[in-house]
Formats: structure tokens, sequence, C-alpha cells
């Protein structure tokens, strides 16, 4: 049996979020604005980045830690050359259940097939709007919705398990909540509305931006009759529910107005190494480091339960206009979300 570390909380340790990369093909308005993250922007050089053997031995260790769940992200994951090889072998680590990847989709379609293969199962597709119009104006990088409905198709195809992550930003897309339900509804494929949360220090958050599930909720109730979905599993981020008429579910990440963080057991490794204990802290702890001067897997073990046990994150329960400004949170594209 594997042990349980805790929190100050008492919250364990059980899903690890691996930000592959800190580039992306797009430059969404709310977390890569073009002004911020232009063509002088410094990214992470190779060197920086962790290894394949390096995120893999992290992994092992945090996997026999408790960790269960695992989801690889960015920036844009699908950009990290020979994604499909780390996929294989985080695949292989025993007592690893769930492997999943969060993307924007535009490179899916020709990769779905080798992902699948390599040993992912799901695929969390970011996608803000349905008209060509909003969804150009959020990438801002011409990307169209046509080719990523395609590669949607494409990945269930393949066999991928897909759900839509949708960040509703009031006067942005909140127009697109509807058509968006309507369509994820027919393909049966599960919607998720998230709440515009206050990420880093470039997206120009405040409260007046943020379009509440309780908004979202009674717009969706002018046509549909939703039943609430017991969760998956303790933890689970999405609030879930189901159209009356259909199995298909639609969900709220709704960290803003019904915050989550009692039950969070997240921990988080941004592409350059660093382990994180909350999506909003200032400072990781440089596990590339330790990595790259000879610790040995039983050190790397206990500075990582050190730093759980002293783990008392609870940002979104304390937000306030004023934490929302505060200068030392890391960029969403730095974390992966
Ligand atoms: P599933 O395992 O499929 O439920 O994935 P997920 O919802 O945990 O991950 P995903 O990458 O799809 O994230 C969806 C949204 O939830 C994004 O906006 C994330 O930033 C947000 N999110 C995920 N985990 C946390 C968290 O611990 N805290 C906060 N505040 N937001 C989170
Ligand atoms: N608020 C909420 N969600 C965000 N995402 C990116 N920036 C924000 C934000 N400010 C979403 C992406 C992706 C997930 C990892 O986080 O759309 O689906
Ligand atoms: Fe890229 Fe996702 Fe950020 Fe958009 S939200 S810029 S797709 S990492
Ligand atoms: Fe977890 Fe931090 Fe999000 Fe709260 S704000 S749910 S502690 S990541």
């Amino acid at each position: 049996p594997r042990p349980m570390i805790t929190d100050k909380f008492g919250r364990r340790l059980q899903d690890l979020r691996i930000s592959v990369i800190d580039r992306c093909n797009f430059r969404c308005r709310y977390c890569m604005p073009r002004e911020v993250f232009g063509s002088d922007y410094a990214f992470m050089s190779k060197d920086e980045l962790l290894q394949f053997d390096e995120i893999e031995r992290i992994t092992k260790i945090f996997v026999a830690l408790g960790v269960k769940k695992l989801r690889l992200t960015g920036g844009e994951p699908l950009l990290r050359k020979d994604l499909p090889d780390l996929i294989s072998r985080l695949a292989r680590i025993p007592g690893l259940e769930d492997i999943a990847l969060t993307t924007n989709a535009s490179l899916l379609g020709k990769m779905a097939t080798d992902l699948k293969e390599a040993g992912l199962q799901r695929v969390n597709v970011s996608l803000d709007a349905l008209d060509d119009q909003t969804f150009m104006s959020v990438n801002d990088s011409g990307f169209s919705v046509h080719p990523i409905i395609e590669n949607i198709y494409q990945a269930t195809e393949a066999g991928l398990d897909i759900k839509i992550n949708m960040v509703v930003k009031k006067g942005l897309n909140d127009h697109q909540i509807l058509p968006m339900a309507r369509f994820f509804k027919e393909l049966g494929i599960t919607l998720r509305f998230i709440e515009f949360m206050d990420v880093g220090q470039t997206n120009g958050w405040n409260f007046e931006h943020v379009m509440t599930k309780k908004d979202m909720y009674q717009q969706l109730s002018k046509q549909y009759e939703l039943i609430p979905v017991e969760p998956a599993y303790f933890g689970e981020v999405a609030q879930r529910y189901r159209y009356r008429d259909s199995s298909t579910e639609v969900g709220f990440i709704t960290s803003v107005s019904e915050t989550f963080c009692s039950s969070c057991t997240r921990a988080r490794v941004a592409a350059d190494g660093h382990f994180f204990t909350c999506l909003f802290a200032g400072e990781g702890m440089n596990l590339k480091d330790f990595l790259r001067s000879g610790f040995t897997d039983d050190e790397l073990r206990d500075v990582i339960i050190d730093r759980w046990q002293k783990r008392d994150d609870r940002y979104s329960e304390l937000r306030t206009e004023e934490t929302a400004k505060r200068s030392s949170k890391i960029e969403m594209s730095y974390i992966g979300g």
C-alpha cells in the first residue's frame, strides 16, 4: 500500500499536473496576451525544460506518494516534440491509473491515434466559442473553429475520451453559452463552463468580467432542464449536471463563486521542473536543480513530502480584488492551469 501524505488542512496528494512546455501557438487574450507574449518573449530553452527521463522520474516518485491521476498541460502540450513517446513511458508506471491531456486541439487530429496508442485515455479540449469571429478574437492567432471541430471528431474516432472546456468571460463570449451547449449536447460530448479566473498578472482580470455559475445556469435553464449528477470522485473540480432528455452532461467549474480549495488534492510541476502547491502560488520548489545535482529518489521523495506537509494554500477562498492584483502570481501558460 502506498503512503498517504496530507497537508496542513488534511488534504491528500492525489493528482499531478505536469506542464511539458511553456509555449503555445494561440495567444488567448485572457492567458497569453500578445503585448506580453510577443516575438521577444523569453520562453524556456531546451536545456531548461525537463527531459523525458526527468519527467518520468518525478512522476514515479509522486505515484509512490499516492498520486493516481496525471494530467499533462502546457502552454500547448502537443507542441512538445515526441509527446507520444513520453506518454508511452508514463503509461507503463504501475499505480498510475489515469493519464489525461489538456489541449487547444489545433494539432490533435493528426496526433490522436499516436496518443491513444501510447496510452493516453482522456483529453480536455479548450474551446471558447463556436463562431469564428468570437473564437478568433479570443485566440488572437487566426485559428478558426472548423478545423478544431474536425480534430475533435478525429480524436473521438481514435477512441479518446473528450471533454470541452469553455472559459466564459463576460462581454467576450457569454453569447456563446447556448450555442455551445446545443452543439455539444447533440454530439454527446461533456461541456464544462469555466469561471474566468485571476491567474497570473497579465490577463486584466476583475470581478466584473466573471460570469458566475449562477449566471450561466440561468441562461441554460431557459432552454434545458438540468439534473445534478454525483461527483465521480472526491475533489472533482467540476460540478456536474445531465440534461433531462439525454445522457449528455454539462459541468461548471466555479473557482470564483464556489471555491473548492478544501478538497484540492493537486500538485503542479511547471515545464522547468518547479513544483507548486497551488495554481496561484508565488514561488515553487526547483526540483530540476535537485535532479541535476544528483539527489537520490529517496532524497527527492523527502523534499516533496516535506513541502506537501507544509502546504496551506487556499487562494480561491481568500480571493479579493486586492489579492487578484498581487504581483507575485505565476502565469497560466507557465503552470499549466
Ligand atoms: P478532469 O480530470 O477531466 O476533471 O480535469 P480538470 O478539470 O481537473 O482539468 P482541466 O485542465 O480541464 O481544467 C479545467 C479548469 O479547471 C481550468 O480552468 C483549470 O485551471 C481549472 N482548475 C483545475 N484544477 C484547479 C485547481 O486546483 N484550482 C483552481 N482554482 N482551478 C483549477
Ligand atoms: N481562467 C479560467 N480558466 C483558464 N484557462 C486559461 N486561462 C484561464 C483563466 N484565466 C483554462 C484553459 C484550459 C485550462 C487549462 O485552463 O482554457 O482549458
Ligand atoms: Fe494557449 Fe491554452 Fe493559454 Fe489559449 S488558454 S494561450 S490555448 S495555453
Ligand atoms: Fe487548489 Fe489553489 Fe485552486 Fe484552491 S486555488 S483549489 S488551493 S490550486
